[in-house]
Order: structure tokens, then sequence, then C-alpha cells
């Protein structure tokens, strides 16, 4: 692909983002060493946030119906809560942007598909995180079981927990209802990697609770809120790949200590120790038949140095070549109906069969930029 870049010099992809809470800001700390983006403007439901993010980022800041209007924004960079994905992504492909959104792509499947559907009609891009899972340390980790380092993988075990999102956001409310739970919110981190080293999932089951602890926002101007919880808070999934590879994923905000692995993955003559998946470049590490010892791989694949925001100078480096963008809306449904799969599976105690498939998208080679490969 390299060799073939067109469009190198073609001019940045003006990116307007709508949605400027808590994440927004890994992005602006970004955007600079971002190739291919030029950040024009910023909105929000709450239009004095907007202009107050704007003005420390140096950019317009309005209502969202005046950055969808824009001449100078190509692509929205959507970081709204769950509930409102879908509605920001449908309205920016109808005024002819890209889009690019904060996991999960929506809140279910139904919401979703018509999203993707309009965009292929359009001949517009969405694209959605993880995109942590093009930094080193996830891609390394799919190197090293590409390369056969641990034998044939047969299966992988997932353990994230935490006590609870309200210890430390300060409008925690969203990960308490639809859309939100451990499943939507941690799950994409996980499934993503999970579907970047054994491809698609093809049939699930599930189980899942809540308890009845009583929950407040613990830090911020709205500290001591109690918190609604709408959703299950502990969920458990078997997945099967369709390489026969079977993973266990253990998500949960009811933990409040663990010594359980975060993420493994096991074959005929070892042990890769997965990096966290919600970050770009933690060390991988492997045990063979061999000894058995703990040992941290060298880098072979990723970004370095990667942040929030590689995924869409990725899709823009990918518009302007005219090849496939690897933090995908097809890659985000797939894992965002497996989710819902597990959710189902768990509420009808049964086994779901996932209807999507997805091809795993391309290694990101060790050296490559987002404005290179
Ligand atoms: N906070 C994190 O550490 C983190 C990390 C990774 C991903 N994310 C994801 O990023 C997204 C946003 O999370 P956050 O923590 O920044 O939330 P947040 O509540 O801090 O920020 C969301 C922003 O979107 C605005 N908004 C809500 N609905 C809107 C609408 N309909 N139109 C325009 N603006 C709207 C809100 O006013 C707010 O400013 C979520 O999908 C979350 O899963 C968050």
């Amino acid at each position: 692909m390299g060799s073939t870049v067109k469009g190198a010099a073609a001019r940045p992809l003006r990116v307007g983002v709508v949605g400027v809470g808590v994440i927004s800001q890994q992005y602006f700390e970004h955007f600079p060493a971002l190739p291919g983006l030029e950040l024009t403007a910023v909105a929000d439901i709450d239009v004095a946030r907007a202009q107050s993010v704007g003005e420390t980022q140096g950019v317009r800041g309005s209502s969202v119906d005046d950055l969808l209007a824009a001449d100078d924004v190509d692509v929205v960079l959507n970081l709204t809560i769950p509930a409102a994905h879908a509605e920001i992504a449908t309205r920016a492909l109808e005024a002819g942007k890209h889009v690019y959104g904060e996991k999960p792509l929506a809140m279910s499947t139904a919401e979703a598909q018509p999203v993707l559907d309009l965009a292929r009609r359009s001949g517009l891009r969405v694209g959605s995180a993880p995109d942590t899972v093009l930094g080193t340390g996830i891609q390394t980790a799919r190197a090293a079981l590409d390369d056969g380092l641990i034998g044939t993988p047969v299966g992988a075990a997932v353990s994230w927990s935490a006590p609870g999102h309200e210890l430390w956001h300060p409008a925690p409310a969203f990960y308490y209802q639809p859309g939100g739970g451990p499943l939507l919110d941690m799950g994409p981190y996980y499934l993503t990697s999970l579907v970047q080293f054994f491809g698609p999932v093809v049939r699930v089951s599930g189980a899942s609770t809540r308890s009845d602890r009583e929950r407040s926002i613990a830090t911020g101007p709205a500290a001591g809120t109690p918190l609604r919880v709408d959703i299950d808070t502990h969920v458990l999934a078997v997945l099967e790949h369709a390489d026969g590879v079977v993973s266990t994923v253990t998500v949960s905000f009811e933990v409040w200590a663990t010594r359980a692995p975060l993420f493994e993955v096991y074959g005929t003559s070892g042990t890769l120790g997965v990096p966290d998946p919600n970050r770009f470049s933690d060390p991988v590490s492997i045990a063979t038949a061999d000894d058995r010892e703990w040992r941290e791989l060298p880098v072979t694949a990723g970004y370095a140095d990667a942040g929030r925001g590689y995924g869409l100078a990725d899709m823009a480096h990918a518009v302007a070549t005219d090849r496939p963008h690897r933090a995908s809306g097809d890659l985000a449904f797939h894992v965002l109906e497996v989710m819902e799969a597990v959710a189902t599976a768990a509420r009808e105690h049964t086994v779901v069969e996932v209807r999507s498939h997805v091809d795993r998208p391309e290694t990101v080679p060790a050296g490559a930029t987002p404005g290179s490969w």
C-alpha cells in the first residue's frame, strides 16, 4: 500500500468535533501530531461549552446545527454520549460529511444499520473507536499470534473490572443507561482486539446480573447525586470465533479488587500476555512451553506513540488514497452485534448466532504512521 500512495499531498480533511466533554481533551492533545487532519470547528448541545472549548482550541465553537451546515467541515468527529451517536452520525452523513465516532457505534444494531446503509449510498465513510487497537500493544500481540509464537491459538480470557466509573467521571449517568454498562462501554476494546486476533465471532452465550448497591457521583460539581442503574453491571460471555478459538470475557462495574489477569491468549506452545487494549502502547509478554518464564516481546507492529485520533487520521489517509480504513463502521457494527448477542443470550438463557461477518483489518506495520500507510 505504501508505495502506491496517491493523494499524500491532498488537502487535509477538515474536522468538526461534536461533543466536547471529558474524552474530547485527549483528541485535542493529539491533533497536532495527526497527519491529514485540520481541526476547524467544535460544537455541543451545550453551546456555551462549545464556545469556551473553541476559544481554547483556536477554532469556531457553535451549535450542532451550525457545525453541520458549515462548508469548512469534511468529517464530523462524534464524541457525544452513546444515546446520541446514531443521531449525530445520521445528521452528519445527511449533511454530506464523513463521520468518525466514539464507541459504541450506536445503542443497537437496529440503530446502527441505517447509518451504515446511508453512508454506503452516499459514498461517505463511517469510522469508529476504539483506535487503541492500532497502537503497538495490540498490533504487536496480533503479529506474535500470526507469526505462531505461541503455536496455534486455542482460547483467550479477558477479565476487566472496576468498582464503577462514577468514582472518577463527573457526568457518569450514561454509563448506567442503555448504551452503557460494562459490556457496551468496555466490551468494544476487548472484542475489537479479539476480532483483530481471530477474525469474526460466530456464536455467543452469556450471563449477567447487577447488584443493588447504591451509586452516586463521587467527583465534580454534581458530586453526591444518586445514579439510577438501568443496565446489568456484571457480564460474562463465551465467544466462538469462526477460526475455532473460544474466548471467555468478563466485564464488570462490581469489583473492588481482583487478581484475575486482564487479557491472555493460550496457544499450543505458549501463552501471550496481552496489554490493556484501552491503551495504545503497553508491552506484550510471552511465556512458552520451553521455559514457561515470562518475558517481554519487542515491538513488531503498530503506530508508535499513538493516541486517540489515530483511527481518524488513518481514515483521512484512506479517503485520500482510496483504500479501506481500519477503525471501520463495519468492524464496530460486528462488535456491536456480538455485544447485543451476549445481552440477548444472558436475558434469554440461550446461545445466539452472530450474523454479521467482518474481515480482519489490515495490520499496521512497524514504523507506519497514519499519514503513510
Ligand atoms: N471519558 C472517557 O475516559 C472515555 C474514554 C473513551 C471513550 N469514551 C467515549 O466517549 C464518548 C463521550 O464520553 P465523555 O466521557 O467525553 O462524555 P461527557 O459526558 O464528558 O461528554 C459528552 C459531551 O457530549 C455532549 N452531548 C451530549 N449529547 C449531545 C447531543 N445530542 N448533541 C451534541 N452534544 C451532545 C455533552 O454536552 C458533553 O459535552 C462516550 O461514547 C464514551 O463511551 C469516553
